[in-house]
């Protein structure tokens, strides 16, 4: 794993931004796993402005959908596509047809993940996927504990991934039980991954799972295991010890 450390959340987003750019000007089709969640929203606003001022093209790019609540559609504002929507595809003027979603209102799930796989397999896999990590250790909903080849599917999510998203809902009475998730078996065979970390209320999980055995109870942990992984976390993340690329 790579590892940079910013000094604040806004040299994270422009590092992120930094990497997506040269992902994408490599690639201009990539295909690419955007999550939703508070740590990219930087990322997604830089890009944004970098995409307004003429310096990234993201007009061939294809966005994949991370995960989705059971039971709501892409039209419901809790939805997470809504989310994706509002805060990445539309600045981009991604339409949306040019992206794969996870459905979250599929009347059959098993078959939307099913379908979702296939249409990653025809992408040739993620050139990049952009990631969050949960205090848990999740990357999407794949909840711990977690095989390294669990396929996207349906999962129940755990009541701490429950007390974190709250914040999102107002209470925690309101968050889905149930969600649709990429598997790790497609996320971990990305040729590339960012996974953002920020906040003090992540130094222990991001320790964990970079300084910490592969392990099953802490999902992220597999991706020291993946190719061409960088990990950029700010300084309250992780922490003062300087053992890592520093990053302003
Ligand atoms: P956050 O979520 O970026 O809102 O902290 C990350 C996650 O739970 O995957």
């Amino acid at each position: 794993m790579h590892i940079i450390v910013t000094d604040d959340d806004d040299g994270l987003s422009r590092a992120a931004a930094d990497l997506v750019a040269r992902v994408v000007a490599a690639t201009p089709d990539a295909a690419i796993v955007l999550a939703t969640g508070a740590t990219p929203m930087g990322l997604y606003a830089e890009l944004a402005a970098r995409y307004r001022d003429g310096l990234f093209d993201p007009s061939r790019l294809r966005p994949f959908q991370l995960d989705a609540y059971l039971g709501l559609g892409p039209d419901d504002d809790r939805s997470l596509y809504r989310w994706m929507k509002t805060a990445v595809l539309d600045p981009l003027d991604i339409a949306a047809d040019r992206v794969a979603r996870l459905p979250g209102d599929a009347p059959d799930p098993d078959a939307a993940c099913r379908a979702y796989n296939e249409a990653v397999r025809a992408a040739g896999g993620f050139d990049l996927s952009v990631l969050g990590l949960g205090p848990n250790g999740h990357l999407g909903f794949n909840e711990p504990p977690v095989a390294p080849d669990a396929p996207t599917r349906a999962v129940s999510l755990t009541e701490e991934s429950v007390e974190s998203n709250a914040r999102y809902w107002g209470c925690r009475e309101r968050v889905p039980r149930r969600a649709l998730t990429a598997g790790m078996d497609v996320l971990l065979a990305a040729r590339a991954t960012l996974l953002l970390v920020s906040g003090t209320h992540k130094r222990e999980i991001l320790h964990r799972i970079v300084d910490g055995p592969v392990s099953p109870a802490a999902p992220a942990s597999y991706l020291q295991r993946a190719p061409d992984v960088t990990v950029i976390a700010d300084r309250a993340a992780w922490g003062s010890d300087a053992d890592a690329v520093s990053a302003g």
